[in-house]
């Protein structure tokens, strides 16, 4: 075999991208910004494999795309056949049914997922999610929880051209009775707009619902909805959603025709729209019920709802809003070493350990190299350890905003920065 094109194969894969500093500087405030909010209510870390038995995911999908046509699957050396996480569900759920944790379980996570998707922008092949899941409960106000829990977080961020989408998949039973309906409705109406529409119509009426095609709007906008087919007791868990929304005063819109694409939902669906993304990749966001999939894994019945929310698309809104604010200074100070006996060494690690951010240039730069270095850091100050400076004792401090410079003692240097920086320190 030739050797590679090293120009092809040394790159991320088609649909990746590293993210490198300066970039993770927003990557972090948004996980930690999620972090923060699901603490406080009352949501603990949930870790999962990257990888699953290849079941865990085709039950929660056989018809779905994710599954059928987008799964990275693998076959190991021991012949398993596993597949990459394409959604963060199932293997929480999974986790769940194998640890019989006490319900209610309230979890968060923060996981990268594996689809073969046609990238483009705001699409990838593998995407970051942060998510959080609650089982052992179909309480209404569980639900409100949970998307509070996400409506929450895009506030946090400064994100404002956010709308949530609102729906209910009822129960299967109700569902079932519909997508028939919903079949010969749009078989008997949708006779003229050819082969690829009836097709889609009879192999799963409900996916096309969500289609954007434009030839096919006038069809499916006048299809029966489900949301006036919902059962007693799906319409009251409904319309309790709404009025626990309403209390809180987290705006919705009503979406009968939002068709998420897994076959584990029931009950409550929801999306987050961003306004300020392309249309075709504006959901922030989404998640729902899925009260049967505990059972459908083997373990017992056990209700649950959680959502997923794309960090890539998120960081792109923010870009697009200017919501998030870079951060001030990535460092609180750059060591300059102009007497290379090891000083610097010593300098700073104390004003590591007094809780700055600080760091130095290495290999015996000149000063001149050193201080460019220092600039290019975006630190906000330089400690400069000159040779008539560390005979008598001090350092000299710069300001790199301002240029301006005084003389520090040596001892007191660490305290004097922690003073000016801390208020400085971004979040
Ligand atoms: P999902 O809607 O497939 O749901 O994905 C959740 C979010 O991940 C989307 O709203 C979007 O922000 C982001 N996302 C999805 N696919 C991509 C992609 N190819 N590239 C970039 N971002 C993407 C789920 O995965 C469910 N597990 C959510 C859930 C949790 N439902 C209940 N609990």
């Amino acid at each position: 075999m030739p050797d590679p094109d090293p120009r092809s194969v040394y790159r991320a894969p088609i649909g990746t991208h590293d993210v490198l500093p300066p970039d993770s500087g927003a990557w972090m405030q948004v996980v930690a910004a999620f972090a923060a909010r699901a603490g406080r209510f009352g949501y603990g870390l949930v870790l999962t494999p990257v990888f699953e038995h290849v079941e865990v995911f085709q039950r929660v999908g056989a018809s779905t795309d994710v599954v059928r046509k987008e799964m990275y699957e693998l076959t190991d050396r021991g012949d398993r056949r596993l597949a990459l996480r394409p959604e963060g569900t199932a293997p929480v759920v999974r986790a769940y049914v194998e640890h019989r944790p006490t319900p209610p379980w309230k979890v968060w996570y923060l996981a990268p997922n594996f689809r073969y998707e046609r990238p483009q922008k705001g699409r990838y092949r593998q995407h970051w999610q942060l998510g959080a899941e609650v089982l052992g409960t179909d309480d209404a106000e569980v639900d409100v929880e949970v998307i509070a829990l996400a409506h929450g977080f895009y506030a946090d961020l400064g994100l404002t051209r956010i709308r949530l989408l609102l729906n209910s998949m009822g129960a299967p039973a109700d569902r079932a009775a519909y997508v028939e309906g919903l079949r010969d409705y749009l078989v008997s109406h949708g006779a003229s707009l050819g082969d690829e529409f009836l097709a889609r119509a009879r192999e799963h009426p409900l996916r096309l619902l969500d289609s954007k095609d434009e030839a096919w709007q006038e069809v499916i906008e006048r299809a029966p909805q489900l949301t006036e087919h919902l059962g007693g007791e799906s319409r009251d868990h409904f319309e309790a959603v709404q009025r626990g929304l309403d209390t809180l005063g987290i705006p919705y819109e009503l979406a009968p025709r939002l068709v998420r694409g897994f076959d584990y939902y029931t009950s409550t669906t929801f999306e987050f729209a961003s306004d300020a993304l392309d249309a075709a990749q504006d959901a922030v966001g989404g998640g729902g019920r899925y009260d049967q999939l505990a059972e459908q894994m083997g373990g017992p019945p056990t209700p649950g709802i959680g959502f997923g929310i794309g960090i890539e698309r998120v960081l792109i809104a923010c870009d697009a809003e200017g919501a998030l604010p870079p951060p001030q200074h990535r460092l609180d100070a750059f060591v300059v070493d102009d007497v290379g006996d090891g000083s610097a060494v010593s300098l700073v690690n104390d004003l590591r350990m007094a809780g700055l951010r600080a760091d130095r240039a290495y290999g015996g730069r000149s000063l001149k190299a050193q201080m460019k270095i220092a600039n290019r850091s975006h630190a906000a100050y330089a400690v400069i350890l000159g040779r008539v400076e560390v005979e008598r004792g001090t350092v000299a401090v710069k300001r790199m905003d301002t240029g301006d410079q005084l003389e520090v003692h040596r001892e007191q240097v660490a305290g004097w920065l922690r003073e000016r920086c801390e208020a400085d320190v971004s979040p």
